[in-house]
């Protein structure tokens, strides 16, 4: 059983208010430390141990939020000989702490509400997903068997910095970006070196298939741009949406610019009078730099994070998709395909009980995942009438709570709105 961690404001306990807030309206600020599926213990201001989310519960308290932080199982927890924080376990803890604030909500400050999830990476696929999927029966049965209070688990938004979601379509996306690109550089987080590689001649022919993949997936997915103009791509992965795309980054850099930011002369952005015309997209591409090789999440050897996501209570890792599964180079096995579809949070889109509010940051040079990955989720929540504020920071890695001020501001707003 994981446990939770619940702060508020010491002036709530006096009667006070900060920011026009008080003990019962405050907005509850659910940030989780969730990176790279790997376990995401319950955290406090002060914290110092890794991972941590210290920084941003002081300044959300600071702010006048009430902070719930829940302990969330991750791939690597064993007990009694079996691994218990596989796929689906993150999230069905994540939801079984909103259950149990909304249980208690006479006894606990904060205004359920008003309940906004936070967090980076794998952290920010959970609050997507948890954002997505409040009160679907696939969790139910996995609900019931941990004593989850029976409440609803909806929450009003959810802020994702790079969320490393959508697995299942990830590899194919990666290659939609990055075909023609065969040199990869990554940091190991174990060494703290840089590695480097080069996709070998079967890659290279994997590379293809995938991005041919990705072209299918984002043609099927309909998806519209403000102007409800359809996006899509030809067999050549060109298209509107390969604009839409990069319009994306372009606007990044004119913000950069319009801020006195450098945007590097290097980078294949091409700018006339302070004014960015275009972007040299191959150009922008080498400049960041492939971070994986191919398949990029379900790599054919199973060392990622992710198919150890996709492990069952006996085995470690499995392939979560058909086509790692068919080259795979271990002996392997496939994930149950319903249970890898129930924790991407594109499953739920027309579900009544999703966030309305949604807040996504996605780095322009964050080489993660494909840059197509954000910008679906955004395209297909606005599309599904959700309200999107998206973008993509300029020179911003793989990375997120770097901008609370401005996070804490749409808090204020669509609270106030809502
Ligand atoms: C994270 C980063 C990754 O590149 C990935 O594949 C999974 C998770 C993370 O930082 O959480």
């Amino acid at each position: 059983m994981q446990k939770l961690n619940i702060f508020a404001p010491l002036a709530y306990f006096h009667g006070g208010s900060i920011n026009g807030y008080n003990a019962q309206t405050a907005p509850i600020f659910m940030p989780n430390t969730v990176g790279g599926y790997m376990p995401g213990p319950r955290d406090y201001p002060g914290n110092t141990s890794q991972p941590n989310s210290s920084k941003t519960i002081i300044a959300a308290l600071e702010h006048g939020y009430v902070v719930v932080s829940a302990g969330l199982r991750g791939r690597t927890i064993i007990e009694d000989s079996k691994y218990v924080g596989k796929a689906p376990a993150f999230i069905v803890d994540m939801k079984a702490a909103i259950r149990f604030i909304r249980h208690n909500s006479e006894l606990l400050p904060g205004n359920v509400d008003r309940i906004i999830t936070n967090g980076t990476s794998a952290g920010g696929a959970t609050s997507a997903l948890t954002g997505t999927s409040g009160n679907e029966p696939f969790f139910d049965k996995y609900l019931q068997e941990l004593g989850a209070a029976d409440e609803s688990d909806a929450i009003f938004a959810a802020s994702c910095y790079c969320p490393i979601h959508n697995l299942e379509h990830a590899d194919s996306a990666y290659e939609w970006q990055f075909n023609g690109i065969n040199d990869w550089s990554k940091l190991n987080y174990g060494t703290g070196k840089i590695e480097t590689g080069k996709l070998n001649d079967e890659q290279i022919v994997l590379s293809k298939e995938l991005k041919h993949q990705f072209i299918d997936y984002l043609n099927s997915l309909q998806l519209q741009d403000n102007n409800n103009q359809k996006l899509s791509l030809d067999d050549n992965g060109q298209g509107s949406f390969l604009n839409y795309v990069k319009n994306f980054i372009i606007q990044s850099a004119q913000k950069a610019l319009d801020s006195n930011q450098t945007v590097d002369s290097n980078s294949g952005v091409i700018i006339e009078n302070d004014v960015v015309k275009d972007i040299n997209w191959s150009k922008y591409l080498s400049f960041i730099t492939r971070m994986k090789s191919t398949p990029a999440f379900d790599d054919l050897k199973m060392d990622n994070p992710e198919p150890n996501l996709f492990g069952t209570e006996k085995i470690d890792s499995q392939h979560f998709t058909k086509f790692a599964q068919e080259h795979s180079k271990v002996p392997s096995k496939l994930a149950d395909q319903k249970l890898v579809q129930a924790i991407n949070p594109l499953q739920y889109l027309d579900n009544k009980d999703s966030a309305k509010y949604w807040r996504i940051r996605h780095g322009a040079s964050d080489r993660d995942t494909s840059f197509a990955i954000p910008i679906i989720l955004a395209t297909s929540l606005k599309n599904t009438g959700h309200k999107v504020d998206f973008a993509m920071p300029w020179d911003t890695p793989h990375s997120g709570d770097y901008d609370l001020r401005d996070l804490f501001t749409w808090i204020d707003k669509v609270c106030a709105e809502g």
